[in-house]
């Protein structure tokens, strides 16, 4: 298990009254890997507060320690870095032993193609309180081992998990997951959230858009997407006279964009001519209130418009050009 090296209660506090909305997620992702030929196993950890990735480890990587991965500033001291790696090798060890375990009450052998994957981490609550914790850990994508919500007790499937769920439990390993989800991985989480505050306690209102498109039966698909929003959190609804339309709707997951922001998209099917009747309404945190939108069909266009205006605007445009030489001349002379 993870230790935060030094965090002084005053960082704590300064983040807790920042943290008055939403909830965070702090979650370790580890994975052991082993494949014929190699020599030593592939052990990758990666860190994350919801979705923004602050720390990484990969044992084939150039340098053997823990580094820093965040969009924000490091604030630790270089001996942090080294704790941290001490004990991400303690991690590496554990992840062997459990395979060794595994592996030898399936009876095969530590040559072949075999992974453990560990998730764990916790979940606190504006104000920075502890909500829950999780603990989880597979073999080879199915055998499983998980942590169950009383933090005292687990769950497990299949033989090798059986046998380490027996060993964990007269080792009181529980004990030792509980306490530090409930105090290290908190400490850690609100650290993390008060050096990336700007970025993590962000909002990025929504950009909404209502498009448009004839379906083959010539029916009209009308697509609600919203784009750079930050938190993930959303509410994307489709009603037809003001009441809410869910048959005929196609929701996609929030997704990220890659840039830090998420995306999302509803979709109505609604009979031609009827566009109108549908209004989109997004929930966000960064929008003041609620917004509903309809379908805005072009204006009719008219090609004779651009024409037009091409030479008025180009007049009005020489004109102030003119205007603004001669205002110089004017005023140099
Ligand atoms: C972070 O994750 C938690 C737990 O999954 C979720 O409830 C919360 O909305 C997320 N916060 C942000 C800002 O995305
Ligand atoms: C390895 O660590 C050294 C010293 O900390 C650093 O200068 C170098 O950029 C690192 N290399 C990689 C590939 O991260
Ligand atoms: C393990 O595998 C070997 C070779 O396949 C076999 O001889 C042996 O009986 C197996 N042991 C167990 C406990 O299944
Ligand atoms: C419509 O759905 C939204 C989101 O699911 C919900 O908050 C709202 O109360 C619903 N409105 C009605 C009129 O059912």
């Amino acid at each position: 298990m993870r230790t935060l090296a030094s965090q002084t209660l005053l960082l704590l506090l300064l983040v807790t009254l920042a943290l008055t909305k939403g909830s965070y997620r702090l979650s370790h992702f580890q994975t052991l890997l082993t494949w014929p030929g190699l020599v030593e196993s592939q052990f990758i950890s990666a860190s994350y507060v919801n979705d923004t990735q602050f720390m990484g480890f990969n044992s084939r990587a150039e340098n053997l320690s823990v580094e820093h991965r965040a969009p924000w500033v490091d604030q630790q001291e270089p001996q942090y870095w080294l704790e941290e790696t001490q004990s991400i090798l303690q991690e590496k060890n554990f992840f062997q032993e459990v395979m060794k375990k595994a592996l030898r009450i399936y009876n095969q052998s530590m040559s072949g193609y075999h992974t453990i994957q560990r998730r764990y981490g916790c979940i606190v609550l504006p104000r920075g309180y502890f909500n829950r914790g999780f603990h989880e850990l597979t073999f080879g994508g199915q055998d499983y081992i998980a942590l169950n919500e009383d933090l005292c007790t687990w769950t497990s499937a299949c033989k090798a998990a059986k046998r380490i769920r027996q060993e964990w439990e007269r080792a009181g390993f529980a004990e030792e997951v509980k306490t530090y989800l409930k105090d290290e991985c908190v400490e850690l989480l609100l650290a993390q959230l008060h050096y990336g505050e700007e970025i993590l306690l962000r909002t990025d209102a929504p950009k909404i858009l209502v498009t448009h498109k004839v379906r083959t039966d010539r029916k009209i698909t009308l697509r609600c997407l919203a784009l750079n929003f930050y938190p993930a959190e959303i509410t994307l609804t489709w009603q037809r006279d003001g009441s809410n339309q869910t048959l005929d709707v196609e929701l996609v997951e929030t997704r990220p964009a890659g840039d830090g922001t998420f995306q999302k998209w509803a979709a109505v099917v609604v009979p031609s001519g009827e566009e109108q009747r549908y209004t989109c309404h997004v929930h966000h945190e960064g929008l003041p209130e609620p917004l509903t939108l309809r379908w805005e069909p072009p204006q009719p266009s008219v090609p004779i418009m651009p024409i037009v205006t091409g030479p008025v605007l180009g007049a009005v445009l020489i004109g102030a050009v003119v205007t603004s030489l001669m205002w110089k001349r004017r005023t140099k002379g």
